[in-house]
């Protein structure tokens, strides 16, 4: 390089000499001409068809939804396993309708959607709550079916977690201070979420959410829709589907969802809540 650098600097010294260049401008070509020489450092850019290798859930959004830590896989979706044992919440719900709930109904919205995702590769290397919170993504011919069966799977994910054996009683916690104020008391809030439970006509569920401004709210939504479809972060949900009552309470759904609070696991709307407050 120096004998380059020697070679190069004579002969363009003697040659602008009769042109009285500057000396200064001629250190300045010579330098030029090196680095120009030098080899430069190859960053691609990545192919805009790659299919990106996913060997877990991916990172879609900093809002996780289906547990305060993370969102749900999709690649394949899978039954989470109940945390208590199907008979532990009979104060609220019976083991056949457990057992049929969680074994059957939920089983079944986790193999429609596998079996609508077998061929969607990028799909299934997002979250199910990507996937619900931009439905236009998915391709038009199973958008239905990934909305219902999607929404299922993270609907009754959620519910599972929010009951427990030694759950009910007042709230405690955060939750408690905040419900308070917004609803005026528990009791007050109680009579709202279970009237907004009873008017969802049909198969639907009954929610509290925080909304962007960051305030807690009432909202029932119809189907298998989540609320963070509407930008709304789900705290806790009712399932007020037949499904989820009819073989002890047959058609008394005021029944159901006045006893389901015997069972409410505050401790997990606790985290969900902080976990609402921070997405
Ligand atoms: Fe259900």
């Amino acid at each position: 390089m120096f004998k380059l650098w020697f070679s190069l600097k004579f002969l363009v010294k003697s040659t602008f000499k009769r042109l009285t260049i500057p000396a200064f401008a001629i250190a300045a070509l010579i330098t030029g001409l090196l680095v120009a020489c030098q080899p430069q450092e190859v960053v691609e850019s990545p192919s805009p068809t790659a299919t990106p290798v996913v060997t877990q859930t991916p990172v879609t959004s900093n809002k996780p939804v289906a547990f305060p830590d993370r969102e749900l896989s999709a690649n394949p979706a899978q039954l989470p396993q109940l945390p208590y044992a199907a008979n532990a919440l009979e104060k609220a719900i019976d083991a056949q309708t457990m057992e049929l709930h969680h074994g059957r109904h939920h089983q079944t919205y986790v193999d429609n959607l596998n079996k609508a995702l077998a061929e969607q590769s990028n799909l299934r290397s997002s979250s199910i709550e990507a996937m619900l919170r931009d439905l236009n993504n998915v391709p038009e011919n199973i958008r239905t079916t990934v909305r219902n069966n999607a929404g299922g799977h993270l609907n009754h994910t959620i519910f599972w977690q929010i009951m427990s054996p030694t759950g009910g009683g007042q709230p405690t916690g955060q939750i408690a201070t905040e419900i308070n104020q917004t609803f005026g008391s528990f009791e007050q809030f109680r009579k709202q979420f279970n009237e907004a439970g009873g008017n969802r006509f049909g198969s639907g569920w009954v929610w509290l959410v925080r909304n962007p401004q960051g305030q807690l709210q009432i909202v029932n939504t119809a189907n298998q829709d989540n609320p963070i479809m509407n930008g709304l972060y789900p705290i806790m949900g009712n399932d007020v589907w037949e499904h989820a009552y009819y073989l002890r309470y047959q058609n008394r759904r005021a029944d159901y969802l006045n006893n389901w609070w015997n069972v409410v696991n505050w401790d997990e709307v606790n985290r969900r809540s902080l976990a609402s407050r921070q997405a």
